[in-house]
């Protein structure tokens, strides 16, 4: 076993603790250090009094300087609205259909109303407007209910086949087959006279007897020659653009039990402005009339 050495005068004092044989010393902290540290607890008992710290049950304590981010956000909100007053204001009085000729008018609404879009209706129509099954694509020249600035405003604010605004475009199509007002015999014939308006029908010789079915049946909606009927959103079956699909299966399932598509109504629930802009975003998307 090793021994212990001999204590030295002028060692370092230790503070008496040792494991196995290792001593501690009692250095003293040194002063700059000491003196950061007290410079910081009175630092951070001053900040807890000037700034909101301390949870309570309804909240933080505020603070004697009052400083806070969500009102500085408001501020900014605030200040934002007020310098875009005067251009919303004109937006919302303005005539839609001379909008696009005032550049700047146009511009500041067609990137409004994208914002608005991003937020209300992309869920539904696609982040870039291009729909999904039962969703129609904002971007291409079929519409169920018109393309020109107007419909498309009229859509927009007052939806279709909600039961929140009475305004809003309404039509039924009936379900031929669930409420038996054709035989299945007759709906097999006039999808396949469907199909042959944009294509190929399943079994092409059904096409005759399915055009008779069509016109005593379809054509007050869907037009006499089957290209769609807005006044009631009846969509155009011949170009091969699909709200819901165009193979047999799902065309059988239309005529069958008929779809009933409800999109919601907005004024109200968006300012003037807002349907104003996004109904001016969508018609310069591409398909606008
Ligand atoms: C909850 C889903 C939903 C939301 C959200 C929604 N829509 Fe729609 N939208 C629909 C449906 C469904 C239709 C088709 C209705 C039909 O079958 O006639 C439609 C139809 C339209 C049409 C008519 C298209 C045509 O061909 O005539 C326009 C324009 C339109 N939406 C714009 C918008 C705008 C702008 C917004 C956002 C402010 C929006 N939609 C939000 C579901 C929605
Ligand atoms: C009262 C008017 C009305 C009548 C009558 C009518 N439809 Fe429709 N049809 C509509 C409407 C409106 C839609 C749009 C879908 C919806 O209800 O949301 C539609 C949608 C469709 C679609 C879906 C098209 C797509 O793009 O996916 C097909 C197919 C169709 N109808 C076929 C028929 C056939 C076949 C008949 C006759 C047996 C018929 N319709 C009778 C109004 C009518």
């Amino acid at each position: 076993m090793s021994k212990k050495p001999e204590k030295q005068k002028g060692d370092p004092k230790t503070t008496g603790h040792v494991w196995d044989g290792i001593e501690e010393f009692d250095n003293p902290m040194p002063r700059w250090w000491l003196w950061t540290f007290y410079a910081c607890i009175v630092w951070a008992i001053g900040y807890t009094i000037a700034y909101p710290a301390w949870p309570g049950l309804k909240g933080a304590t505020p603070g004697l300087l009052g400083w806070s981010t969500r009102a500085d956000v408001q501020a900014d909100i605030d200040a934002v609205n007020e310098s875009n007053s005067g251009i919303f204001a004109r937006l919302a009085s303005a005539e839609l259909t001379e909008v696009p000729a005032d550049a700047e008018l146009n511009k500041f609404a067609v990137s409004a109303g994208s914002a608005v879009f991003k937020t209300w209706c992309a869920q539904c129509h696609g982040s870039g407007a291009s729909g999904a099954k039962g969703y129609p694509n904002l971007l291409d020249d079929d519409w169920l209910w018109g393309g020109d600035i107007e419909a498309i405003y009229t859509t927009v604010s007052h939806g279709v086949r909600n039961e929140t605004d009475d305004d809003a475009r309404y039509s039924e199509m009936p379900a031929f087959g669930r409420d038996e007002i054709l035989e299945p015999e007759q709906i097999d014939q006039a999808v396949n006279f469907v199909m042959s308006l944009s294509g190929d029908a399943q079994d092409a010789s059904k096409v005759a007897e399915g055009a008779v079915v069509f016109e005593e049946n379809c054509s007050a909606c869907h037009g006499e020659t089957g290209t769609g009927g807005r006044e009631v959103g009846a969509p155009n079956l011949t170009d091969a653009i699909w709200l819901y699909g165009g193979d047999y299966a799902t065309l059988t399932e239309t005529v069958t039990n008929a779809r009933y598509g409800v999109m919601p109504a907005w004024t109200g629930r968006l300012k003037e402005e807002q349907v104003r802009a996004v109904a001016l975003y969508v018609h310069q998307l591409g398909g606008g009339e």
